[in-house]
């Protein structure tokens, strides 16, 4: 699958990975930010799950998808994220809700550094589905620079 997202800030030159502004409505209420599946991401919605109740000094993620397409967004507080195609690795911390990182196929991803309460909102392409998952990082060098 081809990620989708052209557009927005591209991280350190991993592959397909970006920051996406997302449509935001500000009044004296507060705010109200909208992803609209094919619109702000290119892939269709099809799960959405959110990390909370992290514990002190936890990281999360460790893993890789052959093909989920994914928009990662601090709902709140703050968090880093490093992503890493087999080549180049970034990192960004995370910390507006009306700003999203975009993570396609074949990337590496930890989350780490969340702020206490920090709620970690992720909209995927696709339902869960553990063999889409790299869980070793050699395997996934292996696989993404193409060497045996
Ligand atoms: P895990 O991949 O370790 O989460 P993270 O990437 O945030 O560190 O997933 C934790 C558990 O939740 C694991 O048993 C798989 C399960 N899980 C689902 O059943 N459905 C889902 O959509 C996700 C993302 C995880």
């Amino acid at each position: 699958m081809v990620a989708s997202i052209t557009g927005g800030t591209g991280i350190g030159g991993v592959r397909s990975c970006r920051l996406v502004d997302l449509e935001q409505h500000k009044d004296e209420r507060g705010s109200l930010s909208v992803v609209e599946s094919e619109r702000t991401v290119g892939f269709s919605v099809r799960r959405v799950y959110y990390l909370h109740d992290l514990q002190p000094g936890t990281s999360r993620g460790g893993h890789a998808h052959r093909s989920l397409e994914q928009l990662i967004i601090a709902a709140h507080g703050a968090f880093t994220i490093t992503v890493d195609d087999g080549f180049h690795r970034a990192s960004h911390q995370l910390l507006q809700p009306g700003v999203g990182m975009y993570v396609g196929p074949m990337v590496w991803r930890n989350l780490s550094d969340f702020t206490e309460g920090a709620v970690c909102l992720v909209l995927a392409s696709c339902h869960y589905d553990e063999s889409d998952y790299y869980r070793d990082y050699d395997a996934f060098l292996r696989d993404t620079r193409g060497t045996s």
